[in-house]
């Protein structure tokens, strides 16, 4: 079976991991702040939190922010719903946007329509590594006075206009789930430029609370730190990271010359200010062209490739149903058509070739 997505190590996990366990600190350590570190040097932020996944670092910014029950949040109606789950556990209102058939991103019209006086957050995902409109974006939340938080976990690496996907709001969230551009298992981070009050509360919240005195809770805060085994895999993935973005560029260009001028299928726009670092291949399939693309995923796994569908839009879950959701006309289509190819950097290009074929043989 080739895998949808795979973790691959560039040779130096086992030293990292080794020098970790030698060093006893297995909770916290030299490779948590040597990751935090890199992270900031990568992207160029001021300030880095490690955590235990994205889903923490987009929890961990909610309660930094102060939000609070009622509070509103618009979220893309079409992405990984970590944002929107989280602000369920802490009963403030999810308020769905649609998104750019195109590009898969929110989009500021989107985005402007349902802006309130109770709306706190605007959250953007940078789907499949690809970035939203920002410029326009920011714009329409400065005037506002809304603060922005970027949930780049499927683009770490990715620039608009040359500045790194993250960094580019208030508030940048990675992960680092074993799918990710960089893995350390599981993990994330937050990034922001932020005044140090805030940056205190993030560091507070991941750790029960605490601040300068041992055992002293000033919030009811979490444990979300990554530990240092995980940030060792980290700091080994990022030494690497400009190979892993080479590789990801090829593969992307592998797959874009077997599916260019393909009649029946759609493949995600990238706008000049983007240079992506994809996360996965999407493929939305015109229902007219193909047999349906839930079969077409069943079929290719007979063939020995594992798929994935797009991510549900939040209207066609009964969880989200009292929110009221209306004019999510582009994410449900993107839900209900778009197949996800394998990706990972050590697929080979015949590999990509069989895939390719096998997908392609399938238009009706
Ligand atoms: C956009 C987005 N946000 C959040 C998450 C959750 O990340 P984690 O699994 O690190 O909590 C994901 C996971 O794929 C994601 O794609």
């Amino acid at each position: 079976m080739i895998p949808w997505a795979k973790p691959d190590y560039y040779g130096y996990e086992k030293k990292y991991i080794n020098q970790a366990l030698k060093s006893s600190w297995l909770s916290d350590g030299k490779f948590v702040k040597d990751l935090e570190n890199k992270v900031c040097k990568f992207v160029n932020s001021k300030f880095a939190i490690s955590v235990t996944n994205c889903t923490s670092a987009i929890h961990l910014s909610y309660l930094a922010l102060g939000l609070k029950r009622g509070d509103e949040i618009i979220i893309p109606g079409y992405g990984y719903l970590a944002a929107a789950n989280i602000a369920l556990q802490m009963e403030l209102k999810p308020v769905f946007a649609d998104v750019d058939q195109e590009t898969f991103c929110v989009t500021s019209k989107s985005i402007e329509k349902k802006i309130t006086k109770r709306t706190k957050l605007i959250i953007v995902f940078s789907t499949y590594g690809n970035i939203c409109d920002l410029d326009a974006i920011i714009k329409i939340a400065k005037n506002k006075k809304i603060c922005v938080l970027e949930d780049a976990a499927e683009s770490f690496g990715s620039t608009y206009k040359n500045k790194k996907s993250g960094t580019l709001t208030d508030i940048g969230t990675y992960s680092f789930q074993a799918t990710k551009t960089i893995t350390t298992g599981e993990g994330g981070m937050v990034v922001t430029n932020k005044d140090k009050n805030f940056i205190a509360k993030l560091k507070s919240y991941r750790s029960h609370g605490v601040k300068d005195k041992r055992y002293y809770h000033y919030f009811p805060g979490h444990n979300f730190r990554l530990t240092n085994i995980q940030a060792a895999i980290g700091c080994a993935q990022l030494k690497k990271i400009n190979e892993i973005i080479i590789k990801r560029k090829k593969i992307y260009n592998s797959y874009f010359n077997f599916f260019k001028n393909i009649e029946g299928l759609k493949l995600q726009m990238f706008t000049p200010k983007v240079k992506p670092v994809v996360w996965t291949f999407a493929i939305v399939l015109d229902p007219k062209a193909f047999i349906d693309r839930d079969k077409v995923m069943k079929i290719m796994k007979t063939k020995g490739i594992e798929t994935r569908n797009g991510f549900y839009s939040p209207n066609l879950l009964p969880l989200y149903k009292k929110f009221q959701i209306s004019n999510l006309i582009n994410a449900e289509t993107l839900s209900k058509n778009i197949i996800c190819l394998p990706f990972y950097t050590s697929i080979k290009e015949r590999e990509i070739e069989y895939i390719s074929k096998t997908l392609l043989s399938l238009k009706r």
